[in-house]
């Protein structure tokens, strides 16, 4: 393989329509994402952002079409991808009454990890993130983006090929925000990791992600967009507008 070659996919939609009693949510919708990638999906809500997410990590099945991560039916095979792929909410998802080491070591039980290594993994992915000396802390002790600190930890800790979050950081301040997207691409690219960015924030899906993929409802790819590495702030401008108007819903096909 050259340099150039494409990536291996590790991530396949083809065709996929998603349909929830009385609700048609993904219209034959087809992409692929290759091992290595980051790449963010953006759309307005409703477009079937969450959908998608859902589908990769297995939690139901598309209607029609197929879904394949590493080749695999992700719902079928549903135990296989436990370690492989771990996931970043919008809320952190810890358990409160468990400190931030004891979530991220749950983490790793439910991912099948033997269990003499919880405690060096989640100490190191912690520290990694900053959590050093807040391991015994409970979620109620810690700000937002500390929590959302130990979400990252768990999801590392485990580690997975594939990272997935879904509006992880939508929910913090600017500032936070910024800085752990900063963090998170720094140790998805340092770990070799493909991951994927489910955002309506244009701004994150264009600080994140080398590729965009831009749904639109009812649920199909609108647009794919590259964002050049170090794009100067007219590009970056540019590809912002090309994506309102793929993103826009009324607008032209
Ligand atoms: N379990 C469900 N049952 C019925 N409708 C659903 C269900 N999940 C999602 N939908 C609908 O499918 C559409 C896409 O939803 P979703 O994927 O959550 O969008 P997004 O994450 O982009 O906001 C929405 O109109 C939503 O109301
Ligand atoms: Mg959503």
């Amino acid at each position: 393989m050259t340099e150039t070659a494409p990536h291996e996919p590790v991530i396949e939609f083809t065709n996929v329509q998603k349909v929830f009693p009385g609700h048609h949510a993904l219209r034959d919708l087809s992409f692929g994402i290759g091992r290595g990638e980051l790449v963010s999906v953006v759309g307005v809500t409703g477009c079937g952002k969450s959908t998608t997410f859902n589908l990769i990590l297995g939690l139901f099945p598309p209607t029609e079409g197929s879904v394949r991560v590493e080749g695999h039916d992700p719902h079928a095979e549903f135990d296989w991808f436990r370690r492989r792929m771990a996931v970043v909410f919008q809320d952190a998802r810890l358990l409160p009454w468990r400190t931030a080491l004891q979530n991220v070591r749950t983490g790793m039980k439910f991912a099948g990890i033997p269990k003499q290594e919880w405690d060096g993994r989640a100490r190191d992915w912690l520290s990694r993130l900053g959590l050093a000396g807040r391991e015994d802390a409970y979620p109620h002790q810690l700000s937002g983006g500390q929590r959302q600190r130990v979400s990252l930890a768990r999801a590392f800790a485990v580690d997975p090929e594939i990272i997935l979050c879904d509006e992880s950081f939508s929910a913090l301040d600017e500032i936070t925000a910024r800085t752990l997207r900063k963090e998170f691409v720094e140790l998805v690219r340092a770990g070799g990791k493909t991951g994927v960015v489910i955002t309506h924030s244009l701004d994150e899906a264009l600080t994140l992600g080398e590729r965009i993929l831009v749904l639109r409802p009812p649920g199909h790819l609108a647009d794919e967009v590259r964002v050049p590495a170090g794009s100067d702030p007219e590009v970056l401008a540019e590809l912002r507008e090309r994506l309102i108007t793929a993103m826009n819903p009324e607008g032209a096909e």
